[in-house]
């Protein structure tokens, strides 16, 4: 159950290119969460010319992780703002240190976690083909963002799935195979 009246909340978690930001649209649309996307709240930024823009944009570009006072920061508003009932935080936490602030600054833990497993050649092979490739889709940086995913992101996982929290749905096949593998997971679980 949640506490209080903060809403559900899901972290989504998954390597790069592992269709979280697929999957979460489709959840977002067929089961009413509000959908919360790390990267996208992080482009907003850059978009909208903020004093922290060009250098979230910098750090992006490199493939390495835009530190834990910003994005938890944004994280935590745009829960606040939001009146949905559930939330899918997509590509949060990055890190044990975004986790950990996270869970100080709010007080609360995830609901659930979903994390998408899928093979690293096949992550690769989508972000290579994304359609409006972005600043972060070439070879060099997609091989630092799967650096940063194995060492940083793996060990939140871990610490989920630890936790009884993490349920790892195989993201290797179609959008429509794997959505039917979240469905089934979701009726599990009476959501
Ligand atoms: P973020 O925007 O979160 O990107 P990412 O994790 O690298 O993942 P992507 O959005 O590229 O992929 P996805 O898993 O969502 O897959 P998608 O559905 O798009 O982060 C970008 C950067 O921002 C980070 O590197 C970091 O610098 C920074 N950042 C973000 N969050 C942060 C945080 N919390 N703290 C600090 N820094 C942070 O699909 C990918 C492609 O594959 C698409 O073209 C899609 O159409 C296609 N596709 C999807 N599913 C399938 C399928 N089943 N079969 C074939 N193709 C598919």
């Amino acid at each position: 159950g949640t506490d209080g009246d903060r809403p559900f909340i899901a972290f989504v978690l998954g390597g790069p290119g592992s269709g979280k930001g697929t999957q979460c649209s489709r959840i977002a649309s067929d089961f009413g969460f509000a959908h919360v996307s790390a990267g996208d709240l992080l482009r907003n930024e850059i978009a909208s010319g903020t004093d922290h823009g060009e250098w979230i944009l910098e750090i992006i570009r490199e493939g390495r992780i835009v530190p834990s006072e910003i994005t938890v920061e944004l994280v935590r508003k745009a829960i606040e703002s939001s009146s949905a009932k559930r939330v899918l935080i997509d590509g949060f936490p990055r890190c044990e240190e975004n986790r950990i602030a996270f869970e100080k600054i709010t007080g609360t833990e995830p609901d659930l976690v979903l994390f998408f497993d899928c093979p690293e050649d096949e992550m690769v092979k989508r972000l290579l083909s994304r359609n409006q490739g972005r600043v972060d889709d070439n070879i060099e940086t997609i091989k630092k963002r799967l650096k940063v995913f194995e060492s940083l992101n793996l060990p939140v996982v871990e610490y989920y799935s630890s936790r009884g929290k993490a349920h790892k749905i195989n993201a290797t096949g179609t959008e429509d195979e794997i959505f039917e593998a979240v469905r089934k997971l979701f009726s599990s679980l009476r959501l």
